[in-house]
């Protein structure tokens, strides 16, 4: 197999970054391998189980979908990102007091997605409803199936930020 490697520039979690990369490499094992963003995790590696979820030029992402290469220019943000700029410290501090993780594999993917679902109410004006937090979910599994308190946990902040507006 022939090791072709490209130079890409990034910004991660609102740092430049200047790498040379496998083109073959996936967006999450560079996150975890190259800049010990260990965060995102790697399960189903083939785009099902959402643990590997990331955001990218502000959208979702999975990361075992994408390239790393496919990111040269982009901005990308993973749950590292999100927890030191305090933008889902309120759904973190939810997960815990709703005992919304077991294993805590897959809550990172959890918290971007739910994190993501809630911006787009924000936008929208809507709080989402359970079913709502259920659908844009749909995508992360939770092996621990402790898929109640999780609903719970994003609902609970979901009508709290409403509340704040
Ligand atoms: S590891 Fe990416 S969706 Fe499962
Ligand atoms: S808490 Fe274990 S996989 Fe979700």
């Amino acid at each position: 197999m022939s090791d072709t490697s490209l130079d890409i520039a990034l910004t991660v979690n609102g740092e430049r970054v200047n790498e040379r990369v496998e083109a073959r490499k996936t967006l999450v094992d560079f996150l975890r391998d190259d800049l010990v963003l260990t965060g995102s995790h790697v399960g189903c590696e083939h785009g099902v189980c959402g643990t590997c979820t990331v955001r990218v030029n502000g959208e979702i992402v999975r990361g075992c979908l994408m390239l790393a290469v496919q990111c040269d220019g982009a901005v990308v943000e993973t749950i590292e990102g999100l927890s030191d700029n305090g933008e889902a410290a309120d759904l973190q501090a939810a997960f815990v007091a709703r005992n919304a993780l077991q294993c805590g594999y897959c809550t990172p993917g959890m918290i971007v997605a739910a994190q993501d679902l809630l911006n787009r109410a924000k936008d929208s004006g809507n709080v989402p409803s359970r079913e709502a937090i259920r659908a844009h979910l749909s995508g992360n599994y939770c092996r621990c199936t402790g898929y109640q308190a999780i609903v719970d946990a994003i609902e609970s902040v979901a009508q709290a930020r409403a509340g704040a507006q």
